[in-house]
């Protein structure tokens, strides 16, 4: 194909990116597409002036990378664009020889199996209808706010856990109004959890914690505090975790294969994360 219509895609493409979004029948609120093409490298292919494919690469260091947003228009599918826009992603991080994860769809699995990624875990989707989903609209969400001074130990409490450098995805989600937890002694954090308020909904994650226990009293707190719904992406290897989730009311949705290429394991320390930041991040 011709790489001549393959673009960097920057802030200014929003829209087109949200028509993608819908042709593919994902559901990605607006707020969640600006973070998406200002925190990683996109690129899309463009025909006729439409953007008909694209993918992102969000590099954390050289030590991990995510790959996120891959479509392509279905009326193109088939024809070796995904391929070419996830081949393009890779450049650099073969260079770099950074390892790159994923969490996919059904519908991707064949294309990573065949450009070389390799399941090595699951990430389950588990979310909470509120007691009353009538009441969702009038439930406000808890508003916690991360003080500056929490907020540098949690971006190394993160980087020792998720084993990268994540500073910018950090700082974006803190402008983009994240609230959170936080629980610190004498000796620094032990744990916090990331909270986003989407389309009538409460996304938690990353959420870090030394312990199973403190992870499931901060999501207690949450289900006494918002009556609306509420969703997180869980490594499937939390099982204590999970089966705290089943008793608070939580019911798996989804689950999707997590890959890897460039390596055999996930770097850091990951028995302390509890849930992804998002699937397009890790
Ligand atoms: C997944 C997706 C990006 C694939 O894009 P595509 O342009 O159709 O894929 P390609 O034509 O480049 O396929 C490359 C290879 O992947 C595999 N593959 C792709 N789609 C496949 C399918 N539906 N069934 C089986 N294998 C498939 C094949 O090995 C294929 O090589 P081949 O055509 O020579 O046999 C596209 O189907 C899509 O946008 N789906 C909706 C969004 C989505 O789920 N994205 C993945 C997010 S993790």
């Amino acid at each position: 194909m011709d790489d001549s219509r393959i673009t960097r895609l920057a802030k200014h493409n929003a829209d087109d990116l949200a028509m993608l979004v819908q042709a593919v029948g994902w559901n990605i609120p607006r707020d969640q597409i600006h973070l998406t093409l200002s925190t990683g490298q996109m690129v899309g292919c463009w025909r006729d002036g439409r953007l008909v494919a694209s993918a992102g690469l969000y590099t954390y260091g050289t030590e991990l990378a995510s790959l996120g947003m891959v479509m392509v228009h279905p009326a193109f599918q088939r024809q070796g664009l995904g391929r070419t826009m996830v081949n393009r992603c890779l450049q650099e991080t073969e260079r770099t020889r950074t390892p790159v994860m994923l969490v996919a769809t059904e519908q991707g699995f064949p294309l990573y199996q065949a450009v070389g990624f390799k399941a090595v875990g699951q990430i389950g989707r588990f979310e909470r209808v509120g007691d009353d989903p009538s009441q969702s609209a009038h439930a406000s969400p808890p508003s916690i706010g991360v003080a500056a001074e929490d907020a540098k130990d949690m971006v190394s409490m993160d980087a020792r856990t998720y084993g990268a450098p994540r500073d910018r995805l950090y700082h974006a989600l803190f402008r983009q109004n994240a609230t959170g937890f936080v629980c610190r002694d004498a000796s620094g954090v032990r744990g916090f959890a990331l909270c986003v308020h989407r389309q009538q909904m409460l996304v938690v994650g990353p959420l870090v914690a030394e312990s199973s226990d403190l992870a499931i009293a901060w999501v207690r707190d949450l289900t006494r505090r918002w009556n609306g719904r509420i969703r997180l992406d869980v490594p499937s290897e939390q099982t204590a975790f999970i089966a705290g989730l089943s008793q608070l009311k939580f019911r798996e949705t989804m689950i999707s294969p997590l890959m890897l290429r460039g390596a055999d394991r996930l770097p850091g320390q990951r028995n302390r994360l509890y849930a992804i930041a998002d699937p397009v991040f890790g």
